[in-house]
């Protein structure tokens, strides 16, 4: 059943077997969800736009989206334990949607860290728009992503959002195959420790924050090693 789980568009779930309740989901739940999702974007553009945010609105910017990629992690680690206790077959649906999310809100997270951080603190010799700038930029962000840890984590747990959010297309699925498909998405795993591990290291003094996080990561991963060892401790099933 883990094709299934992967390819969550085919028609595995018990929702699609009972066409009420998945065109429910898919014409009303879903569009609500996408759009409640889009929600903290929507709220720190209209903060920013009204002078909402505290006197340093560039650091809560890239305070928020960083925290909203974090909880995007998290909901989409949750996905799978919640089907499992639940019996919800239908919750797989959203898997996708989250963990797009997590790597729209990271996207953001890292181009604001990029805008605030490093080109406010650039010499424009030849102007705002020029090579040169770029080149200053990358070379900014680059000495910056070797030079201090935590930003090495946090672009190390962004990077490997990137081949999962190229991947999740049905047709990507198709085309690595089920299993492959799912080794590569195993790296969410790894995205969401790095993520803790970057909040963790950055906070100065109460880190009663990030060890909330690492508990919620732990446990959701703790969850998927304790199914995956009782699914090899099982009998094989009798032919
Ligand atoms: C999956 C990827 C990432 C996650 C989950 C993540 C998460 C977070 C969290 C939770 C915070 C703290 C928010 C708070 O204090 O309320 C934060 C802050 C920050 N992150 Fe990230 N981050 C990620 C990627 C990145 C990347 C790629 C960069 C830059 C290359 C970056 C740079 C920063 C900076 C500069 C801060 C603010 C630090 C400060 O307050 O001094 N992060 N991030």
């Amino acid at each position: 059943m883990r094709i299934g789980e992967a390819n969550f568009e085919l028609p595995f779930s018990s929702a699609v077997r009972n066409p009420q309740p998945a065109m429910f989901m898919t014409r009303v739940l879903k569009p609500i969800v996408f759009v409640a999702s889009l929600g903290p974007a929507a709220w720190l553009i209209w903060a920013a736009l009204t002078g909402n945010l505290s006197a340093n609105p560039l650091s809560d910017l890239t305070n928020e989206t960083g925290v909203w990629t974090l909880r995007f992690l998290c909901i989409t680690l949750a996905i799978t334990p919640l089907r499992r206790l639940s019996g919800w077959n239908a919750v797989i649906k959203f898997r996708r949607m989250a963990g797009l999310f997590a790597f729209f809100y990271g996207t953001l997270h890292f181009l604001t860290y990029v805008i605030a951080d490093r080109f406010a603190g650039l010499d424009f010799p030849d102007g705002f728009v020029a090579w040169s700038t770029v080149r200053h930029l990358a070379k900014s962000v680059g000495e910056d992503i070797y030079k201090r840890p935590f930003i090495t984590v946090g672009f190390t747990a962004w990077s490997t959002l990137v081949p999962l959010a190229a991947t999740s297309t049905v047709g990507m699925i198709r085309r690595l195959g089920g299993k492959r498909w799912n080794q590569l998405h195993r790296l969410v795993y790894a995205t969401a420790c790095l993520g803790v591990l970057h909040y963790w290291w950055l906070v100065k003094a109460d880190v009663r924050r990030p060890i909330t996080y690492g508990a919620v990561v732990a446990a959701l991963l703790a969850f998927r090693i304790y199914k995956a060892r009782a699914r090899a401790a099982a009998p094989a099933p009798a032919r």
